[in-house]
Parts: structure tokens; C-alpha cells; sequence
């Protein structure tokens, strides 16, 4: 269950009224990179690890939780950008001479409000809402959540890099110091989030490939030049790769080599230490494993989510399995 904290984790601010920065800040709201699309996916991601790898339901359930901090002191923030609107708009008897003469007596304010977002008028009153600065409503799409940590994790990686660069950006569009300096905390929780869960997926071994399968070694190292023109060549494409530590074998000519193989089937294994039958057998080993780990912690019926205290206290003495421990690596 959720308490909620009626004082946001970091003091928000704003010096003065800003709908047009306003605007710009649902990006991190109800957009895409932002703060609820964090929050969602952490916690969609947390239940497969509720059993068998309780430390990683932990870390996510807390980095869900402070992600629901940051999108209440985003909408904290964009509220207070908008401050007056929702006055104005309750000034219900001024809005009724829409049909007389004072049809555009509403200040200038208010008039921004609306030009940068017409839902700040029409809809949400002068607070935030669920969309993206184009007025893009938020998506369950947006999440990302495989049932795998080693592929969950670098998901997580990769959207705490999107949300810390849209906060670089939104940074060069506002000069208040106080909105400055809420945005600033938001960046760097970012990059805080992003090294746990480089040290998260780091105590997973092992974690690559992404997944159980262990990858087909004729194809794991081959770079196919499919341009034009000069070649650029750098680590990803020459000497050994970063992740199997195989050689990396240049193709020039992609087309030849498909023509030459019988569209690759012909092919085998070069500049690898892997073979077809080592693959095959670290491919069972770690099934085996990983659907172990799970199923050990998986009972198949009777489940219950989780044990209440008043039942810990009379099991105390007894194997009552504590939380926030790793299961057993094998
Ligand atoms: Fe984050």
C-alpha cells in the first residue's frame, strides 16, 4: 500500500508565472521520457521479481515510488507556472460577457495560457495534464517491461538517459533561478537512477546477451558494411567485441558473402572461442537456472503476495523467510 507525503521531496519553486515553459514541462509529466512513464515502468517491471529476486522488486518499487515524487513536483511546478488561470477561469460571471462587450476583457495572462495550450483553458483549468507539450496524451505504450531483468534494466538505463537529457533541454528554455533549480535536482536523480541500475544489472551473471539464449556464434560478430562510399571503422566493427569478446569480422561485400553461404546457412563460426555445441549447452545450463531461481520461489497454487506482520510474530524463531535478499545465484 501507498502513504502519501503531503511535502514533495524537493522545495519547488517558482519566481513568477510562465505558461509557455509550462507547456514545455508536460514533456516530463505526461509525456513520453517523463516522470509517470518512469514510475509506471519500474513498477509494471517490479511484480515478476516480487518472488524470486525480492533486492530487484525492492530497488524498483522504491525508484517507482520517488519517479511518483518527481511527476508530483513536475505538476507542483507546472501549477505554480500557471498561477492566476484557474482564478480567472472561475471569474464565472466575467466569462459569461463573452456574449457582450468585455468578449477579450481577460488579461494577458490568460490569453498566453491559452495560445501556448488550449487545454490549460479548456480542460484542465490552468494545472497539468497527462499529455506531452503537443498535447499528446500519456500511453501505456510508453512502458517498457519484459519479464527480464537483464533486459528490463537496460530499458531503465536507457529511459533515465531520455529524461535526463529532455531536463538539459527544458533548462535552455527557462531563466528562473527557483524552476532552475527544481529541474537541476530532477537531472541529477536521473543520473543517480541510472548507475543503480547499472550496479543492479551488474550483479546479475551473467547478464549478456540480454535474456536466457546465448546467441548463434556464425552471426554474433559479423559487421556488414551495407553503405556507400568510405568506410568508417571503430570499435564496433573492428577488433574484439565489447560484450562476448569475439573478433570482429568486417564484410565488405554483405551480398557476396549471403550469395557465397546460401544465405548464410553455410556459414561457420570465426574469430570466436564459441562453438555451436558450447552455445547449445550454456543455453541449457542457464535455462535451467533462471527458470529455477523463479520457480523455486513460485509456488503454483495457494499464493499469497505476502506475509502481514501479526503472522511473522508467531512464526518467529521459525524459517520465516526474510526480505531483500538475492535468491542464491547459481
Ligand atoms: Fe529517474
Amino acid at each position: 500500500m501507498f502513504y502519501h507525503s503531503k511535502e514533495l521531496q524537493f522545495k519547488a519553486r517558482v519566481s513568477k508565472p510562465d505558461p509557455r515553459f509550462a507547456r514545455l514541462l508536460l514533456e516530463q509529466f505526461g509525456g513520453g521520457n517523463g516522470e509517470l512513464k518512469a514510475a509506471m515502468q519500474y513498477f509494471v517491471q517490479a511484480f515478476a521479481c516480487h518472488n524470486p529476486y525480492p533486492d530487484k522488486y525492492d530497488l524498483l518499487m522504491d525508484i517507482a515510488t520517488e519517479e511518483l515524487g518527481h511527476l508530483e513536483i513536475v505538476g507542483a511546478t507546472i501549477q505554480m507556472l500557471l498561477a492566476g488561470v484557474n482564478g480567472n477561469l472561475k471569474d464565472a460571471a466575467e466569462q459569461n460577457d463573452v456574449f457582450g462587450e468585455k468578449t477579450f476583457s481577460k488579461d494577458d495572462f490568460i490569453h498566453t495560457a491559452f495560445s501556448v495550450n488550449p487545454q490549460f483553458g479548456t480542460v484542465t483549468g490552468g494545472g497539468p495534464c497527462l499529455t506531452d507539450s503537443n498535447g499528446a496524451p500519456w500511453q501505456g505504450s510508453y512502458v517498457n517491461a519484459n519479464g527480464d531483468l537483464t533486459v528490463d534494466l537496460r530499458s531503465n538505463i536507457a529511459a533515465e538517459s531520455r529524461a535526463k537529457i529532455v531536463y538539459e533541454y527544458l533548462m535552455q528554455f527557462t531563466d528562473d533561478k527557483d524552476v532552475l533549480a527544481t529541474l537541476n535536482f530532477l537531472l541529477t536523480r536521473e543520473v543517480a537512477h541510472f548507475q543503480q541500475f547499472e550496479a543492479a544489472l551488474d550483479t546479475i551473471r551473467p547478464n549478456f546477451p540480454p535474456g536466457v539464449l546465448q546467441s548463434d556464434p556464425r552471426y554474433s560478430n559479423i559487421y556488414s558494411n551495407h553503405s556507400m562510399g568510405d568506410e568508417a571503422r571503430g570499435p564496433w566493427n573492428e577488433g574484439r567485441s565489447p560484450g562476448l569478446d569475439e573478433e570482429w569480422l568486417y564484410v565488405e561485400d554483405p551480398g557476396r558473402q549471403v550469395a557465397e553461404t546460401d544465405g548464410l546457412t553455410q556459414l561457420r563460426p570465426q574469430g570466436t572461442s564459441r562453438t555451436e555445441a558450447s552455445v547449445r549447452s550454456a543455453d541449457r545450463k542457464l535455462s535451467k537456472e533462471r527458470s529455477r531461481e523463479i520457480r523455486r520461489a513460485t509456488p503454483e497454487s495457494n499464493l499469497e503476495w505476502c506475509e502481514y506482520s501479526a503472522e511473522r510474530e508467531k512464526k518467529k524463531g521459525g524459517a520465516s523467510r526474510t526480505r531483500r535478499q538475492p535468491v542464491e545465484q547459481m
